[in-house]
């Protein structure tokens, strides 16, 4: 078992526990005080039926009676519609403030429920349980809560922090291969922009990643959260160095808006990691070696480096748009060296528009 703390700026702190199952859930529970109440489990349809059950023998041993609002999983759930429904079923049922949201699913699960748990009677109390590798790695850690809005992605948010997020390691087991992927373009990511030996490491151990090594994958998740956790305790509130994090978010999260449904978020985050691996190169900033180095490394966790169909003025137009874009021009992170990322304000359209070019796919027998 391995235990991480992240500090918060109103100081209460979060444990994230690392474990290889749910055992050490319910003394957990008893020593936050979290007892004698009831609690929501939010989740989704394939997350739910296959853990909800587990969840609720246990903190019913802790007197927590529970409820399960269940909504049809996938990134087209994340939607204000979503949360409307869950204040419906919270005030049907006489949640109170001191009652308790807990999140058991995914990156898409975590994001919405804590939402739902920062804003419902103005924040209640708040567990996060991950199964997926993103959420274990990135979305449950550093309180950014979201849902999607009117084709924009995490358009409605809050800050807020959990009073515990428990990863058990070997729910991974169910996971489907591509989403288990899918979550290691954050792992990649994490280390691109921080740690060039974790990079080293990654490249190292990728036989055992593929293969699911339990032990690796412990020690991938905590050297994830760890870098997760002195970016977010430094900046919170994303006024600085924590934007590093969006590294492939800005083209990622404008192709992902035009491809719901079809392309999954850590698959849009390393085609964003390609194209802004490849504007750092073309400013110079990265040698060709480094830049074809970064794009081949995705290949081997069958990620991809690059996309058909893609409307690139429609994902430029979402770009401007987007919320990185502030007073003082778009906020760019690009690369300097692997484990060196920095902001960057100077990237043109034009700019975006060949790295757009780069990767999208060419079928030559057309
Ligand atoms: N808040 C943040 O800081 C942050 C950071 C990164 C990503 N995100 C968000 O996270 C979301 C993507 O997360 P995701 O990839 O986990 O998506 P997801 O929640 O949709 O989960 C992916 C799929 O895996 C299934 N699943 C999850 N765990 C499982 C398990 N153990 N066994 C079987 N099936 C399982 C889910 O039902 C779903 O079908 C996006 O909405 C993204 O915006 C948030």
């Amino acid at each position: 078992m391995n235990r991480i703390t992240i500090k918060t700026p109103n100081k209460i702190d979060y444990d994230v526990v690392l474990n290889n199952s749910f055992d050490q859930l319910e003394e957990e529970f008893n020593t936050l005080g979290l007892t004698d109440r009831k609690a929501l489990i939010i989740t989704d349809s394939i997350v739910g039926p296959i853990y909800s059950e587990q969840i609720i023998q246990i903190i019913g041993k802790c007197n927590i009676s529970a409820k399960v609002y269940t909504f049809h999983a996938g990134e087209e759930s994340k939607t204000s519609e979503t949360v409307f429904d869950i204040y419906d079923f919270l005030l049907e049922n006489n949640y109170t403030r001191s009652d308790l949201i807990i999140a058991l699913g995914g990156g898409v699960t975590g994001d919405m429920a804590g939402y739902v748990a920062a804003t419902y009677r103005r924040g209640l109390n708040f567990v996060s349980i991950p199964t997926s590798l993103l959420a274990m790695v990135d979305s449950s850690v550093g309180g950014k809560t979201a849902v999607d809005y009117n084709g924009y992605k995490n358009m409605i948010g809050a800050f807020y922090n959990p009073k515990l997020v428990y990863a058990n390691i070997s729910v991974l087991n169910t996971l489907e291969e591509r989403h288990f992927y899918n979550g290691f373009a954050e792992v990649m990511k994490s280390a691109i922009i921080k740690d060039a030996h974790f990079y080293e490491w990654l490249i190292e151990m990728m036989y055992e990643i593929c293969d699911k090594d339990y032990d690796t994958l412990e020690e991938l998740i905590l050297k994830t959260i760890t870098i997760k956790k002195l970016i977010v305790e430094k900046d919170p509130y994303e006024n600085g160095d924590r934007a590093l994090l969006n590294l492939g978010h800005t083209i990622g999260h404008a192709i992902e808006s035009t491809k719901i449904g079809c392309m999954l978020h850590g698959e849009c985050v390393a085609l964003g990691i390609v194209a802004a691996a490849h504007i750092s190169y073309k400013k110079n900033m990265l040698s060709m070696d480094e830049y074809l180095e970064i794009r081949d490394m995705f290949v081997p966790f069958n990620l991809p480096i690059t996309i058909d169909d893609i409307d690139k003025d429609l994902i430029i137009n979402n770009i401007t748009k987007d919320k990185k874009q502030d007073n003082e021009g778009l906020k760019f992170v690009l690369l300097k060296r692997i484990g060196k990322a920095c902001i960057d304000r100077s990237v043109t359209t034009d700019e975006i528009m060949e790295a757009l070019k780069e990767i999208e796919y060419i079928d030559e027998l057309d």
